[in-house]
């Protein structure tokens, strides 16, 4: 049997033998085509070729190109899990003539490939053509050994092909495989039937479809196939579906480990299939930059990943378990698609979050479905009313197509059109609420339909004359200015605008399509076709300018650092500051951070100039190879900032014209904005200046408290070591009241606790005063060992002879140890604790036998 691999190697050396170049696959995300949301055809990297708009070197190309059906034109999601051979992700083998090779190539190939390469068996092989191709319908009949009966012609539906509402199309004839019982029933092609499905489209591309709706005559003829590789692998592996070819069934198997349950019933077949399907969709779009999020192609990615956990609640799995299947993804796709592999961490991270964040309203909102659900089956109701469609997705994040989809499944419906209004009502309040808070809302306020577009002088200059176009309230439009306005994360220049001797401040410079509006503060006379001095406020400028020049050396940097998974997710430049946001999956460490600050630093001190390519063609710049910032929108003429031969962007901004003007970089901080997006802040030139003044100013700030906060510990200390030594104090009435009387003077003993020598020097002070006429011993156990001090008052120095000295070394000898010291005080120590009450007892002993001798 041959692998997947195998099978996608034979197309690709097939249509090599003919002459084909084999590029690869575009991304799944198509940044440079507004039309669409994800590369849904291989021929969608090609469009630019067929609109003659672009060029390649070559006129033959072939490939396998990862496409994604879930929007637009061509949406397959509704179908599946539920049958065997949609996905919302598969590959497309693709094989393209651009004015080269037409019809009849393209017939006899892929005839001679399916029949003669791969020999399926030609009686089960039907051809449709477009109803009035005659052209392809003789190719069909003369050029190969088809069975003639088994040239169909369809119409529009089934055999005119197009990319989108607008966009390349054109006739196209299909090749389907009919695996039913009998091989000659015409009826099920273009009927839905399992057994009888399309493998490869052949599109023969000579119109322009324009937004009017009409079609446009191509200046070139193309040919541009697509053959479901997942379906050519299921015939070529005898698989009744998709999901039994080694594409499939590792993932199946991976499902089936996870959740413990087998791939047997219908519900779990259709909840694995889905899943199986899905993980591939997320895991490809999030490889070449998507996020799941409220808008666009990320709210796409965030249904998929809805829809799939919601299949996973069906195998009774309450926990995200979804990204656990993208290692046997990674495993059995990554060599042919390595992105998959350098961005796995990510992808799976991404998705973790995502689960996660669903999960926790998931369970409450499936049981809000089932009791509306019951609530309707009371009313004998099979319409969910849009107010409840709606709670289900304001409150518990249900897509509608969600809602859709459960409704189906028991043969409800949704009332989708009362859903939309509640959805418009919202977005109405959200807007009003923006507004209310001050967004800037331009566009109203001024009349722009008489308008030119306003020439940007602010690349060279900062002062420049221009003439007043427009000018309401707060707002002037001149003809031509040198202020930028706010675009690209670069906030709007500020200065001013001199008129004869008025000088009138520019507060803000915004954006709006064309046009460079200045917001100024308020004036009180006509401006209007004046000409005046714009002067930008140089130094913010230059702040700024640093401030965007860096961010471009950081982009680059972490892609050094971190890996080419990093892809710009954002930015905000400022005169102060710098933000920088970015896919990566974790917190940076220090090491990171630091290495990152040191290259950015380095390439400061290398003083790369800048080169700045202006109004570059889109197709050029692209060629280049310059960054794009991803979900951009460019137009057809672009600009590039590069900087010596380091770092090279898309980006409209303005640049130091040397990296060694951004003088220092500094990295303020790191941190997660959501999940898979870290955020970068950071500070250049003078700014880092003011930050190490701050630092510096803090540091002195803390060592100044830290003087303070040492001594008051030390006083503290000796407030505590006073307030001690007095409770010591009084524990030496109780053995001054358990005195002994000998010869004519008292002796006094006791155990104390001390924490050290000192303090139990101090105590014996203390009990010499108060003997007046004794000797006195005080003991204590710290340290590990036994500590003695023993007091001598004057008169029993001179009058007996007595010496605290011998006494203690006399005492200290019984826990094996000794010491010595003055006449009236002396200390001693000794390891033998457990020899202490013995050597009490014998302190009286010892200076009877002192007085003795
Ligand atoms: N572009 C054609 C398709 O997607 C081949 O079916």
């Amino acid at each position: 049997m041959l692998s997947s691999r195998e099978i996608r190697q034979q197309f690709l050396d097939f249509f090599k033998s003919k002459g084909h170049t084999i590029v690869p696959s575009s991304p799944v995300i198509p940044f440079d085509d507004p039309t669409l949301l994800f590369t849904n055809a291989g021929m969608n990297q090609f469009k630019d070729v067929f609109l003659g708009l672009g060029t390649r070197e070559y006129k033959r190309a072939a490939n396998t190109q990862k496409c994604i059906r879930v929007s637009g034109k061509h949406n397959d999601l509704e179908e599946v899990g539920f049958d065997t051979y949609h996905h919302t992700f598969f590959e497309m083998l693709g094989n393209w003539s651009f004015g080269d090779y037409y019809k009849k190539e393209a017939i006899q190939w892929a005839w001679e490939l399916l029949t003669e390469v791969w020999k399926l068996p030609k009686e089960r092989l039907f051809a449709t053509v477009y109803q009035t191709d005659d052209e392809a319908f003789n190719c069909w009949k003369t050029l190969t050994d088809i069975n003639p009966e088994h040239i169909l012609r369809f119409g529009e539906k089934d055999n005119f092909w197009e990319m989108g509402d607008t966009g390349p199309c054109g006739p196209c004839s299909e090749i389907h495989i009919n695996l039913s019982d009998n091989p000659d029933d015409a009826s099920l092609v273009n009927a839905g039937s399992p057994l009888c499905i399309e493998i490869w489209n052949l599109v023969f591309i000579q119109y322009n479809r324009l937004p009017d709706g009409s079609l446009e005559q191509l200046k070139d003829k193309f040919v541009d196939t697509g053959m479901g590789f997942e379906r050519i692998c299921a015939v070529l592996q005898n698989k009744n579906s998709n999901y039994d070819t080694d594409i499939f069934t590792p993932l199946i198997r991976k499902i089936e480990e996870i959740t413990g349950k087998k791939y047997d019933s219908e519900t779990n077949q259709i909840a694995m299939r889905v899943i199986a399907d899905h993980i591939r969709t997320l895991t490809f779009a999030i490889a070449d930059g998507a996020l799941p999020s409220n808008e666009g192609r990320g709210y796409v990615l965030r249904r998929i990943l809805r829809r799939a956990s919601r299949f996973a609640r069906k195998l009774e799995i309450h926990e995200p378990i979804i990204y656990k299947i993208v290692p046997t993804l990674v495993e059995t796709m990554g060599d042919v698609f390595p992105e998959i592999k350098q961005n796995q961490k990510q992808v799976e991270e991404v998705i973790k979050a995502e689960e996660e964040s669903f999960s926790e309203t998931l369970d409450r909102g499936l049981e809000i479905f089932d009791s509306i659900i019951e609530k309707l089956k009371a009313e004998n109701s099979k319409v969910i009313s849009g107010e409840d469609a709606f709670k289900l997705y304001d409150t518990y994040g249900f897509p509608l197509d969600l809602t859709e989809l459960m409704a189906r499944e028991i043969g409800f419906t949704v009332d989708k059109q009362r859903f939309e209004e509640l959805m418009e009502e919202q977005r109405t309040r959200s807007r009003e609420t923006k507004k209310f808070f001050g967004a800037p809302a331009i566009v109203g306020k001024i009349d722009t339909s008489n308008l030119k577009k306003v020439e940007f002088l602010g690349y060279d200059k900062l002062d420049a004359e221009g003439k007043v176009v427009a000018q309401e309230n707060d707002l002037i439009v001149l003809d031509q200015t040198p202020f930028y306005g706010e675009a690209g994360g670069q906030v709007g220049d500020t200065g001013k605008i001199i008129y004869d001797n008025y000088l009138i401040d520019v507060v803000d410079t915004q954006r709006e399509g064309d046009l460079i509006i200045h917001k100024v503060d308020k004036i009180d006379f006509d401006l209007m076709d004046k000409t005046v001095k714009a002067v930008v406020d140089k130094l913010r400028r230059k702040a700024i300018m640093r401030n965007h020049s860096a961010t471009h050396l950081i982009h680059k940097a972490l892609r050094e650092i971190l890996g080419t998974h990093v892809k710009q997710a954002g930015s905000l430049v400022e005169p102060s500051r710098l933000r920088f946001d970015f896919t990566h999956y974790k917190k940076l460490s220090k090491e990171e951070i630091e290495a990152i600050e040191h290259l950015v630093n380095e390439k400061i001190r290398e003083s790369l100039p800048l080169i700045h390519h202006r109004n570059i063609p889109f197709e050029e710049a692209k060629k280049m190879g310059a960054l794009m910032f991803f979900g951009d929108k460019y137009g057809d003429r672009v600009n590039v900032v590069q900087f010596g031969d380091y770092s090279m962007e898309f980006c409209g901004g303005t640049h130091v014209s040397n990296t060694s003007e951004i003088g220092l970089l500094k990295i303020t901080s790191e941190g997660s904005i959501s999940s898979g997006i870290r955020r970068i802040e950071a500070v250049t030139g003078e700014g880092v200046e003011k930050f190490i003044d701050e630092q510096l100013q803090k540091l002195n700030e803390l060592s100044e408290k830290y003087e303070q906060l040492l001594e008051e510990k030390l006083k503290l200390e000796k407030e505590i070591a006073t307030l001690k030594l007095q409770e010591k104090i009084k524990e030496l009435d109780t053995f001054l009241a358990n005195k002994k009387q000998i010869d004519g003077f008292v002796i006094v003993s006791g155990i104390v606790q001390v924490d050290n020598m000192d303090q139990l020097k101090e105590l014996g002070d203390v009990l010499r005063e108060k003997l007046r006429n004794g000797v006195g011993l005080l003991a204590s156990t710290f340290d590990n060992k036994v500590s003695f001090v023993c007091v001598v008052t004057d008169n029993l120095i001179k009058e007996k002879k007595l010496n605290a000295g011998k006494i203690v070394g006399e005492v200290a000898k019984l826990v094996g140890g000794g010491g010595g010291g003055r006449p009236h005080l002396a200390t001693a120590g000794g390891k033998d604790i457990s020899k202490l009450n013995e050597a009490l007892n014998q302190f009286e002993l010892i200076i009877k036998k002192t007085i003795q001798n």
